[in-house]
């Protein structure tokens, strides 16, 4: 797998990272967990060179930072770069729709010094390579929580800061507390909206942008077909875009870039990532899966090079229907 450089001082990493939600949380939950191929997945990564590891103490919550933990033990945690996030709270385990967890921020310093113990304590490791705010708390200037969180590079405990779903204005101000690796942003084919703000500006500073669902959420790659398809207690059954009325005519996307992947001898998850990856060197998409032929399919985008007519064609696919959440 080719590198590049998390931010202008991090880490070399792999050009595809792997996203560790989807191991034990949001998805598929009526499913049981399988932990060891999850594990197994984790570490055929590193032996691929897919060396970005994410995940966050909310997905769980606690459990995946866990099961990311055991993966990495007996002598992996080296070839990892790992990388966590705090800030984002479980409020109501059940209080959401059809018994779902409701989510809200904790961005309070206080919150953050306790915080990186205890994800360390469940990483089974003494430091974590990159650590990341998962959502700005609107109650707690940013320079505070970054300051909180600068503390724990201070003490050695985290190497590298990013953020999540943060804007511009956001970005500067964490900059000004400490610098700034890395910005993880919804990306992928039908979700585009960093490109008017949050990417260029990435890329003038030399701060990674790391892609999370660019799978869409595992549509893009062809597997589903239909709502029904979709996994019981599956949190993309509730995300507008999956909704029966809008599906048919979002899955005609894609159904495009199933066509462009044909005539490469490509997966479609293999275009979207290669699509990703064509929107700047520090573009390091982090695909979720805990299946080990999916994880091979992933990384075969890493030798796929796309057109200027190809990246183009799919430049030219329409928006989806339906919000993001
Ligand atoms: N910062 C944030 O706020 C935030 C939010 C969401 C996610 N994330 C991060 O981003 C990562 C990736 O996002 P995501 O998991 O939501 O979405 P994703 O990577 O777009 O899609 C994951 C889904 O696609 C399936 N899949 C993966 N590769 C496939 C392939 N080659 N063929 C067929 N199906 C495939 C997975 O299946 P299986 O799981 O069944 O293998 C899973 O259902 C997460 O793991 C997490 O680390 C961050």
């Amino acid at each position: 797998m080719r590198t590049t450089t998390l931010g202008t001082k991090g880490p070399q990493v792999g050009v595809l990272g792997l996203g560790c939600m989807g191991m034990s949380f949001a998805y598929d939950m009526a499913a049981p967990r399988d932990d060891d191929t999850a594990i197994a997945v984790l570490r055929q990564a590193l032996d691929l060179g897919m060396t970005l590891i994410d995940t966050a103490d909310v997905y769980g919550p606690f459990a995946n930072e866990e099961l990311v933990g055991r993966a990495l033990a007996g002598g992996h945690r080296e070839r990892a770069v790992l990388a966590t996030k705090v800030g984002l709270v479980v409020t109501d385990p059940t209080g959401g729709p059809d018994n779902s967890p409701l989510f809200g921020n904790n961005g309070r310093p206080e919150h953050i010094r306790t915080s990186i113990d205890a994800s360390l304590r469940r990483l089974g490791t003494d430091h974590v390579d990159l650590y990341q705010l998962h959502r700005v708390d609107p109650q707690v200037p940013v320079e505070e929580t970054f300051g909180a969180m600068a503390e724990a590079v201070a003490a050695g405990k985290a190497r590298h800061l990013g953020l999540s779903e943060a804007t511009v204005d956001e970005i500067r101000r964490a900059q000004s507390v400490h610098p700034v690796a890395s910005v993880q942003s919804e990306f992928s084919l039908w979700t585009r909206d960093v490109q008017a703000e949050v990417l260029p500006y990435c890329q003038d500073q030399g701060i990674a942008l790391l892609p999370w669902s660019p799978l869409g959420q595992g549509i893009l790659t062809g597997r589903f077909a239909s709502f029904d398809e979709l996994p019981e207690d599956d949190f993309r059954r509730r995300l507008p875009r999956f909704q029966q009325d809008v599906l048919r005519d979002n899955l005609a996307i894609v159904a495009q870039v199933r066509t462009l992947a044909e005539r490469l001898g490509a997966t479609p998850a293999q275009v979207a990532l290669a699509w990703l990856m064509a929107q700047g060197p520090q573009v390091i998409p982090i695909p979720g899966t805990k299946t080990p032929k999916y994880l091979t399919d992933n990384a075969g985008a890493g030798d796929l090079e796309l057109s200027a007519t190809d990246l183009a064609e799919l430049d030219a696919l329409p928006t989806p229907h339906g919000g993001r959440f």
